[in-house]
């Protein structure tokens, strides 16, 4: 029996009131305030959610004390030996480790599904050259819909695994086309014969008649970099998916939408900030040191990028096992980049800092990704649409389990009201 009580009393203008306390399986419980306006007149406070959970989840749990991250109960840990993005995608999506027979099935679904259709990719040919790959990935995921009208509605398993599969295929072909309409170089096919982050590379890099030559180190890496970017509970471009997808939105506009909360360099926008400030202090634009002093400097409006969360008061787990792929492929390809050495002295500059060290600011999953992307031949403007495939499937298990939850109702929060009270209409010769 816990000694823990399942209950709050809440005693307003000398009034109480008992709401539930809702207790998981881990993790912080919860005051139960769903019916608060109903029985007390009153709502709660919380403009950034932060104390807030919009959702009972199964999906994915983080300890921020003790930088723990699991999907479906299993440590992140425990995925980096043999890295298989596709596996775990469908273990995010549908609850378990797929059996061989189905992660064969799923995979052979990405195969089939990999191509755009003709009609999507001659729009490619309208975009500005120099178009924000990030704006044509939300912009193309959501054209999807056009194609793929059979999804607008999912109703049953199969179709739902029909349309992640064409999500989770098509992102990449999508991501390639857009980088390689940015470099003026023509269109790769994807090769059925590849696997799934092999075939990205290939629609990326291969040339005509000069393929692409993929390591398995470099697959592995990659493989990894989007399984630590899977999923991430209720962050603000997963709770977005959510809340478009609360309104019986079909899941191609809900993603798309994700893809653009996704882009804030508060968010998914942090990777390509943090190259970008590495590469500040390589080109002598300013010093390690001085980058901490801005950061500390509250006139100043720049952030040490890649430092800090809202969940994470340790360092990110995702941020260590980046850090030693970054080691080992560096190691593979014989390769060095000053940015790396950079990255490592700010990283120490900040842990010995009070600053950092009283709010808890620890490297996150950005501080080390964009330089091991960089590693891979990935330019800094596909950083961020890397982090949306990798994400892709959380989005979508997240959009699911909410989906076929028959308590889901559109999500509709309250306000506190600061404006003004009734006021006149005044004719336009009196104002
Ligand atoms: C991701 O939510 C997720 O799970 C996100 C993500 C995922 O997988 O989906 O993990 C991916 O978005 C990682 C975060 C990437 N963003 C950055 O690296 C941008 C830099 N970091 C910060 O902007 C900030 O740390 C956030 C946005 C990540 C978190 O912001 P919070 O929780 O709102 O924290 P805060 O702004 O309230 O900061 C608390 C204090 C403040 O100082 P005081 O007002 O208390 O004096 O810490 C300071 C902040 O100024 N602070 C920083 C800082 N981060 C926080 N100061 C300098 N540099 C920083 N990076």
């Amino acid at each position: 029996m816990s000694d823990k009580s399942d209950k709050a009393v809440l005693i307003i203008d000398g009034k109480r009131y008992e709401l539930p306390i809702i207790a998981g399986t881990e993790g912080p419980r919860a005051i139960d305030i769903t019916r608060l306006y109903e029985t007390a007149g009153v709502t709660t406070f919380d403009p950034s959610l932060a104390n807030t959970a919009v959702c009972r989840s199964e999906i994915t749990f983080i300890d921020g004390e003790q930088g723990i991250l699991r999907y479906r109960g299993i440590p992140i840990e425990q995925f980096v030996d043999k890295p298989n993005f596709v596996e775990v995608a469908w273990l995010l999506i549908f609850g378990r480790l797929p059996n061989r027979e189905e992660l064969t099935r799923f995979s052979e679904l990405l195969t089939a599904n990999e191509l755009l259709h003709e009609g999507l990719k001659a729009q490619f040919q309208q975009i500005p050259v120099d178009a924000p790959p990030m704006a044509i990935l939300s912009a193309t995921l959501n054209n999807l819909a056009c194609y793929h009208q059979q999804f607008l509605s999912i109703e049953d398993e199969e179709s739902f695994e029909a349309a992640a599969a064409r999500l989770i295929s098509k992102v990449r072909t999508i991501a390639a086309f857009s980088y390689r309409r940015f470099c003026g170089l023509p269109f790769i096919y994807p090769d059925p014969k590849l696997r799934y982050c092999a075939n990205f590379l290939h629609m990326m890099f291969s040339i005509p008649y000069q393929q692409y030559v993929v390591t398995p180190e470099v697959e592995d890496a990659l493989n990894l970099v989007f399984i630590l970017h899977a999923d991430h509970e209720q962050n603000c471009s997963t709770t977005t998916a959510r809340i478009v997808g609360s309104a019986r939105a079909n899941v191609f506009a809900s993603c798309a939408a994700a893809v653009c909360a996704l882009w804030g360099p508060l968010h998914g926008g942090a990777n390509v900030e943090v190259v970008e400030m590495l590469e500040r202090i390589h080109a002598g634009g300013m010093t390690a040191e001085e980058c901490i002093r801005m950061a500390k400097d509250k006139t100043n409006p720049f952030r040490l990028y890649g430092f800090g969360h809202r969940i994470y008061r340790n360092y990110d787990p995702r941020a260590k096992i980046l850090k030693e792929v970054c080691d080992r492929v560096f190691a593979k390809l014989q390769r060095k980049d000053p940015l790396l050495d950079i990255a490592r002295k700010l990283e120490e500059l900040a842990l010995s800092d009070p600053y950092f060290i009283e709010r808890r600011l620890y490297p996150n999953v950005d501080f080390y990704s964009g330089i091991l992307l960089r590693a891979i031949g990935f330019p800094t403007n596909m950083f961020t649409v890397c982090f949306a495939i990798g994400r892709l499937p959380g989005w979508i298990a997240q959009w699911r389990e909410q989906h076929i939850d028959p308590n889901n109702r559109i999500v509709r929060p309250r306000q506190v009201y600061t404006g003004l009270p009734e006021t006149k209409y005044l004719p336009i010769d009196q104002r």
